[in-house]
């Protein structure tokens, strides 16, 4: 029978990990899982309690009560908090500037790391996020870290957002949210976004997503045929 495999793609904001590891897994009859996802409903989760995001004792607490899960949706995967729908409420930019000060406390990368761990124990995964193939899954055979210019990242988000109807100031504001974000998430003490030392760097700047999913599709391929 052929091997499935645990795939792994971290990489900063809007680099395209999301929409590559979808079309990835739809590929392969793998399970997709967005972690960032996940640390988006705990902020949902904070802020609908009126639970400040640095308040780390508040939020340890809470975040023993939450369990995320996924259902399939397009173009969106379907994320539920505790069972509630929260999939448009994540997208929100109050969501995006707060989640990488809840992303940084560690009893929320403890729990959301477990959640994680569970979903991919079977294989047959490709799960998305900043520290899948540093911490989440460290023996994962197939990583990649997805890279592209601060610019071309802000473009992207910009015109899904517009596609998408949420809310943004300019290209320029978001461009400097975005390498606002990417900074916390690299510096932060617990599980920061690096590259994995046995990670694929692939800088999509000027690829196109066909292009990408291609790319990874071989290498998964090729790692495959290892485990025949
Ligand atoms: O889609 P986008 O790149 O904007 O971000 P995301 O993947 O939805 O992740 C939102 C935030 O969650 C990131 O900026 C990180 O702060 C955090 N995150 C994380 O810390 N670890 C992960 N494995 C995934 C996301
Ligand atoms: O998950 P992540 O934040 O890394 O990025 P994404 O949400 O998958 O991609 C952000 C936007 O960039 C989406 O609207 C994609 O359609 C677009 N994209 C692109 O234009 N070219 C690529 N090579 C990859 C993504």
């Amino acid at each position: 029978m052929t091997k499935k495999l645990q795939v792994a793609i971290d990489g900063p904001a809007s680099a395209g990990k999301s929409t590559v590891a979808k079309l990835v897994a739809k590929r392969f009859g793998y399970v997709y899982c967005d972690t960032g996802a996940m640390y988006r409903a705990v902020t949902v989760a904070a802020l609908n309690k009126g639970i400040a995001v640095d308040d780390r004792p508040a939020v340890a607490e809470l975040v023993k009560t939450v369990k995320i899960t996924f259902k399939p949706g397009d173009p969106d995967q379907r994320v539920f908090l505790n069972g509630r729908e929260v999939t448009r409420d994540i997208r929100q930019p109050e969501i995006a500037s707060n989640v990488s000060a809840i992303a940084a406390i560690p009893e929320v990368r403890v729990a959301m790391t477990d959640q994680q761990r569970a979903i991919a124990a079977d294989g047959g995964i490709v799960m998305d996020g900043r520290d899948i193939g540093t911490t989440v899954l460290p023996k994962a055979p197939v990583k990649i870290f997805m890279v592209a210019s601060a610019h071309e990242r802000a473009r992207r988000r910009y015109v899904e957002n517009k596609k998408k109807g949420i809310a943004t100031t300019s290209l320029a504001d978001l461009q400097r949210a975005i390498e606002l974000r990417d900074q916390k998430d690299s510096t932060r003490k617990v599980s920061p976004l690096v590259q994995a030392p046995d990670a694929i760097r692939l800088d999509t700047t000027h690829l196109t997503i066909d292009q990408v999913v291609d790319k990874i599709s071989e290498i998964i391929e090729k790692k495959r045929d290892q485990f025949q």
